[in-house]
């Protein structure tokens, strides 16, 4: 097609990445950041990724520069419009089939909360179509490799691998084993799959059909979020009954941390910040607490321990246990600021916790980018209590802003963060406070240990020093799935710089702007106020069903 181009740099590999969400179109959680940052990323690496995704209301409207690329009258009994076009630098292939995606809303979940009862259609349809076009479907474009996104592009390399034709080899990037997409038996025939691949054990997994593990299975790589979910999922009491296969497989995976955006995520440009600011610029971020206490009806005292949490309200994310501890909290004198929607009972929790103390508790119950920019710029710390955690980003995203942030040393978290122990302290690296097991009362100590480390204005400087320095950057990260993708096709990796970039990058705003500059404040609207309305903000729940 002659509209669309290239990017200019020399291209090595053509790479097809298929995935079930994508920011800035549709986003639930860190699996969509990842999926929309990535391409730029490798882009660096000499790869140009085009990436897949179903025909969302959100991502269709998105697309400019289309055209209906190819027609399938047939897949899986839906006819399908290819459409080919960019939306915000990205190069996308969207399903449109409008009886399976036309569904404003949570892509995965129903409006009740439960998943959509067609899901195993839904995204075995686009599964189906990545495949086709991993095999040569269209006339002027083919891979050289797919990397497919959990389990909504899990039956991605099972599809290619029980093709006629040539294929290109996938590596499957596990963000979190606990959604698996587990659907009956007798869709077998429905998905269009051999009785051969549920027999060889390919799709089948405890008398049914797993998507994610089809993509464990049958992948060439598999690539997990973090070298430490690496190994935890290896384990039984972290596999999620996928843990034998895995360690079998364990030759072919390997651990690559996940990297955040650095111009989404600039405290100095970011449209949410009410006092922009660079590292070390401790006033501006004084001032930035104070008019959030004020925005979140919370005395405007700078001696309160602020708490905060950006999160998916649910038992992952151990906000159950923050919900019952936080009596116990606000008895002395601690602020606790949550931005989260998810499980039902516990978002009532803290709406009680809200309405009975209104001095110390303030929660927003939905989703909104702006009041998660916000949050991470104003609090002293960030929680995240997780039982488990793949990767997480959220402490990225703290640490960039500069809160400390205060979490269970469980997989990504503990790849992160250097606990302040006391000989950290005295090193002067520490940059979190970590704490395990994940319960209340391990997470109560890590908070009281917190606190007494914020009266030591110093020490908890530093802590917010080393954070904001931390390279939280996709670029080493960039670099390892380069290198890997290039492996996988036997290729040699395109060197590039930034592989070997240590933080603060010289290409780092953040990191080499003048601290004064300081644009006019733009004060808050009160309680329930979002200034900014340009960020996108769409309403979600929970899960990844
Ligand atoms: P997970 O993908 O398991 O939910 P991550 O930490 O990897 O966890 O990513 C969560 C992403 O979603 C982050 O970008 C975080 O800021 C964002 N997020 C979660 N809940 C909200 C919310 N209520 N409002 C705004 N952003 C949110
Ligand atoms: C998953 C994980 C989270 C990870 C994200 C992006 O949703 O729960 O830990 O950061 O994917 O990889």
């Amino acid at each position: 097609m002659s509209k669309i181009q290239h990017p200019a740099q020399d291209i090595t590999l053509q790479l097809l990445s298929v995935a079930g969400e994508m920011y800035p179109f549709i986003k639930t959680g860190g699996l969509g950041d990842v999926v929309g940052s990535l391409p730029a990323v490798l882009g660096q690496h000499g790869i140009d990724t085009r990436t897949v995704l179903p025909g969302y209301p959100a991502v269709l409207r998105a697309l400019s520069d289309q055209q209906e690329t190819i027609r399938f009258d047939n897949v899986l009994g839906h006819a399908v419009t290819l459409r080919e076009g960019w939306a915000q630098g990205r190069h996308l292939y969207v399903v449109d089939v409008p009886d399976l995606y036309a569904r404003p809303g949570n892509p995965y979940l129903a409006p009740d909360g439960q998943p959509w009862a067609d899901n195993g259609m839904r995204y075995a349809v686009l599964c189906r179509v990545a495949a086709m076009i991993g095999a040569g479907a269209l006339a002027d474009w083919k891979p050289d490799a797919v990397l497919s996104h959990d389990w909504h592009a899990g039956l991605v390399a099972t599809y290619l691998k029980y093709m006629d034709a040539p294929t290109p080899p996938v590596a499957h990037v596990i963000h979190n084993l606990a959604f698996q997409g587990l659907f009956p038996r007798d869709m077998m025939g429905a998905f269009g799959l051999p009785d051969q691949a549920y027999d060889s054990g390919d799709v089948e997994f405890y008398g049914q059909i797993g998507f994610m593990k089809a993509a464990l299975q049958v992948s060439h790589r598999l690539i997990s979020v973090s070298p430490t979910y690496a190994e935890e999922i290896q384990t039984p009491e972290e596999g999620m009954g996928l843990d034998g296969i895995l360690r079998s497989r364990a030759n072919v995976l390997t651990g690559i941390l996940n990297g955040i955006d650095l111009r989404e995520w600039n405290p100095l440009t970011d449209p949410a910040v009410f006092f922009p600011y660079a590292v070390g610029d401790l006033a501006a971020r004084r001032a930035n607490k104070r008019v959030f206490q004020a925005e979140f009806g919370l005395p405007q005292d700078p001696d309160a321990l602020l708490l905060g949490m950006v999160s998916r309200l649910t038992t992952q994310k151990g906000a159950d246990l923050l919900a019952g501890l936080a009596p116990r909290l606000f008895e002395d004198n601690i602020q606790l600021a949550v931005v989260g929607t998810g499980d039902r009972d516990i978002m009532q929790s803290f709406t009680q916790l809200q309405g009975r103390y209104p001095k110390n508790c303030v929660c927003h119950m939905r989703y909104s980018e702006t009041l998660g920019h916000r949050l991470h710029s104003a609090v002293d710390a960030s929680l995240i209590p997780s039982r488990f955690e793949p990767c997480g980003l959220t402490q990225f995203h703290a640490m960039r802003y500069g809160s400390v942030p205060i979490a269970a040393r469980v997989g990504g978290l503990s790849d992160t963060l250097v606990d302040a122990n006391s000989a950290a302290v005295m090193e002067g690296v520490a940059n979190g406070i970590l704490f395990s097991p994940t319960t209340e009362d391990t997470m109560l100590l890590a908070i009281r240990r917190a606190q007494n480390l914020f009266r030591q204005k110093a020490v908890w400087a530093r802590m917010q020093r080393n954070g904001a320095l931390h390279d939280v950057s996709w670029d080493s990260k960039g670099a390892q799935y380069a290198r890997l993708l290039m492996e996988m096709t036997g290729r040699r990796p395109v060197a590039r710089e930034a592989e070997n970039a240590i933080a603060p990058r010289r290409s780092d705003p953040m990191s080499s702007a003048p601290r004064t500059v300081r644009p006019a404040a733009r004060m808050p609207r009160g309680r329930n106020g979002e200034q900014v309305s340009s960020i996108l903000s769409f309403p979600r729940t929970g899960t990844h069903a």
